[in-house]
């Protein structure tokens, strides 16, 4: 067997895959990784680097806590140990038959532990070993793991716990037959493209068990941990909140939350019902940015609708990352056409925030033209706590407003429960319903 890694294959698949998926045997495999080790990330690049990254991308939007142990199953030379660093994971575990990768992963720094040993040789992973997450990019693959891999593995999560995997097509239908029979469900499923344009797809398992983060409304109650004698002075000086000098209608536990889900989420499209001044806008458009998303023209990242573009800062329609759209929100065909819609990129998060509108039309909109699972809908300010304390706002058509918007939203939300659920990480944060958006902090979930 040769030790040379050949340069170039055809059909578009670089030939060092063909040359690593032909290992006869696991020491044949673990000596041509160890051989090729030096030189894995420089001829891997060009094919494989974003994979790992972008699977690592999947676990952190389904796995809140970022100190939970998190194995790398065959983490090679720790491409998705980079990714999982990135997106916050501080307790990785690096496991992998190579000593020669695993050294190039050591290099990284992102690991806690490193681990040589076959995923499923007895010993290498502790008999009561468990972890809130799993990864393996790359790993399930002709020549290297199958099934007893993918047993073993899952065996291996906590309750309640993540296994994210990467798989190209010839070996999806065998892998997801190993999954349908073990204890658990496939939460989400992404696709991307590879070696010359062949479907890869990652995979992500949650084991059964554990406390549910994804709730149907029916599920929740209505109250708040925060006491109600908290909702007038966290709100009294709303239009002193401002982003930029302009005035934007949050709260201490949205202005705290809503970075950390937008980051998380990996969110490339927000879409706002109720621009009022903008300053929302403005700030989520710089915090897109901030995660390096970025629109230009007719390409702006932030959407944001207004019936009464009188009350729009000027500043806000001259941020290259917000579109200012005119217009009633009880009109979203017109507005958000299925066209428009079509070509946002995903994830979106979309904010209600203009209160008087049909509120099951506007969401019935969306769910039929556009939102698709891992994307994000909060219904803004259904805290009745809220209500009662601005019992004395001036425009009592506002309350009445909120009020049939948090009933409308429960009812659409049972019609729905399969497909929208309340994300309790983000809405509990600081506590049961800890905001003054109660059980409206939604995930599409399928
Ligand atoms: C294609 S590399 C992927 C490395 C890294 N995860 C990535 O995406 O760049 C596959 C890795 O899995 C490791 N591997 C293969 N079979 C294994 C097994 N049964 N147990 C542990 N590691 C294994 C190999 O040594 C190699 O480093």
């Amino acid at each position: 067997m040769s030790d040379a890694t050949p340069e170039s294959g055809a059909g578009g698949a670089p030939a060092w895959l063909d040359w690593i998926c032909a290992a006869p045997d696991r020491v044949e495999l673990t000596r041509r990784y160890d051989h090729w080790a030096a030189r894995y990330d420089g001829d891997v690049a060009a094919d494989w680097d974003g994979i790992p990254q972008w699977a690592a991308g999947l676990l952190g939007r389904l796995l809140g806590s970022r100190d939970a142990p998190v194995l790398d199953a065959g983490a090679g030379t720790g491409l998705a140990g980079v990714g999982l660093a990135a997106a916050g994971f501080r307790n990785l575990i690096a496991l992998d038959l190579s000593p020669g990768m695993l050294a190039l992963a050591a290099d990284r720094g992102v690991y806690r532990e490193l681990r040589v040993g076959a995923i499923a040789e007895p010993g290498v992973l502790g008999a009561e070993e468990r972890f809130a997450g799993i990864i393996a990019t790359g790993v399930f693959a002709a020549g290297h793991c199958g099934s007893a891999e993918l047993t073993c593995l899952a065996g291996h999560l906590a309750p309640g716990g993540v296994l994210v995997l990467t798989a190209r097509e010839a070996v999806l239908a065998a892998l997801t037959t190993t999954l349908a029979g073990l204890d658990g469900e496939i939460l989400d499923r992404l696709e991307s493209r590879v070696y010359g344009d062949q479907p890869i797809h990652a995979i992500a398992w949650q084991a059964a068990g554990g406390p549910p983060r994804w709730v149907p409304i029916t599920a929740r109650e209505q109250r708040s941990d925060i006491p109600a004698a908290a909702a007038r002075p966290t709100t009294e000086r709303w239009a002193d909140v401002r982003w930029r000098g302009v005035t934007m209608d949050k709260g201490p536990f949205e202005l705290a939350m809503l970075p950390q889900l937008m980051a998380e989420q990996q969110i490339r499209t927000v879409i706002e019902l109720g621009t009022a001044h903008g300053g929302a806008a403005l700030w989520y458009a710089d915090l897109l940015a901030l995660n390096g998303v970025v629109g230009q023209g007719d390409g702006a990242p932030v959407l944001t609708i207004e019936r009464d573009p009188g009350s729009v800062d000027p500043a806000v329609r001259n941020h290259p990352g917000v579109r200012c759209l005119t217009g009633d929100c009880n009109r979203l065909a017109d507005l958000l056409p299925a066209a428009l819609l079509a070509e946002l990129p995903h994830p979106w998060l979309v904010l209600e925030d203009a209160h008087d509108l049909d509120l099951p039309a506007a969401l019935d909109w969306l769910d039929q033209h556009g939102l698709r699972r891992g994307d994000y809908l909060i219904v803004e300010d259904t805290s009745i706590d809220h209500i009662d304390a601005w019992s004395d706002w001036p425009d009592q058509q506002v309350l009445d407003q909120v009020r049939r918007k948090i009933a409308d939203l429960r009812t659409w939300l049972i019609e729905h429960e399969a497909r929208y659920r309340i994300d309790t990480w983000y809405q509990d944060l600081f506590g049961y319903n800890a905001s003054k958006t109660w059980n409206g902090v939604l995930r599409v979930m399928r």
